[in-house]
């Protein structure tokens, strides 16, 4: 069984909920406190066994491809003031992985972008993930989680968790039944339906493994929801020709894709962190006792 090297990451999008932020800069750029969210994307993917990452890009994101990059200024300057661990921390960025750079030259949808990058697939199992959820799970990096139900069944693997019924309409919904713990064989999915149409609450959150056969199916499906190539629509193509399983990724989960979740995942982390945990504690202690004393006013 061919392993699991490559990671598609698509990041052509415009990022229109992060304006005026996202005019000149990649979303996928904007820090959690110090790092880009697409570097979490990657480390993942590095720690899940991954060597090769090919980012789906468009116009205006040369930011990305510069920050996997050496930066020979940079370093130069940090080097001549002895910052070496900073010259350590920048260097170590661009040597996680092989990086390719995929131009998707309209936005016609997720299937569309995953289309784009066959040519540098070939033949092989590949990862696919999404830059705006962030998994974190130091022991078991949520890609890994499903790589290893690929290696135990051969074939195609969604990672979902379960979200409340009021929110399907933003996720692809998969039914499907339980083989093992939190392990399903698929039966039936179904991208974003509205809560009374949902055949049930278990969402795919943004990582996968699939089969080269997706390719195929890609081409034979028709455009789907929002006028778009979905990934999803040809996942039930494919589930025609051979199973598919989903399995529900064990991890702390952000969806940094909207401001809210965006917001919260600074603060998860900058509460975790040794070098701002304090401050962090102290200052949401500072301002709820304010807020109380509003309240009681
Ligand atoms: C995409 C997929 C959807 C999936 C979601 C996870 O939608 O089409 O099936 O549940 O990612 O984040 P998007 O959020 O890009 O609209």
């Amino acid at each position: 069984m061919k392993e699991v090297k490559k990671a598609v990451i698509p990041v052509a999008g415009f990022g229109t909920r992060f304006l005026p932020a996202t005019k000149a800069t990649p979303k996928e750029m904007m820090p959690i406190v110090d790092k880009p969210i697409i570097q979490y994307i990657v480390e993942e993917a590095v720690s899940s066994g991954i060597d090769t990452i090919i980012f789906v890009t468009g116009r205006h994101k040369r930011a990305i491809e510069d920050h996997f990059d050496y930066a020979p200024d940079l370093e130069h300057t940090l080097e001549k003031a002895g910052k070496i661990e900073l010259l350590e921390l920048i260097r170590e960025v661009s040597n996680l992985a092989n990086f390719v750079y995929v131009r998707q030259k309209e936005q016609l949808g997720l299937g569309h972008a995953i289309l784009t990058a066959e040519h540098v697939i070939g033949d092989e199992p590949f990862a696919v993930m999404l830059g705006d959820e962030l998994i974190i799970n130091q022991e078991e990096p949520g890609l890994k989680q499903l790589i290893d139900v690929y290696k135990k069944f051969g074939k195609s693997v969604l990672g979902t968790t379960e979200v409340p019924k009021e929110e399907t309409y933003k996720y692809g919904i998969v039914e499907g039944s339980l083989i093992e713990d939190s392990i399903r064989l698929v039966n039936y999915m179904v991208e974003k339906p509205a809560p009374e149409e949902a055949p049930s609450t278990s969402a795919i959150i943004g990582r996968y493994v699939l089969t080269p056969k997706i390719f195929d199916a890609l081409k034979r499906t028709p455009f789907g929801k929002g006028g778009e190539l979905q990934l999803t629509d040809a996942l039930m193509t494919l589930r025609q020709e051979e199973v598919i399983y989903s399995k529900d990724i064990v991890g702390k989960r952000h969806d940094t894709g909207n401001k809210i979740g965006y917001i919260k995942a600074i603060v998860d982390f900058a509460l975790e962190r040794e070098d701002t945990s304090e401050f962090m504690k102290n200052l949401i202690l500072e301002k709820a006792k304010k807020l109380n004393e509003k309240v009681q006013d």
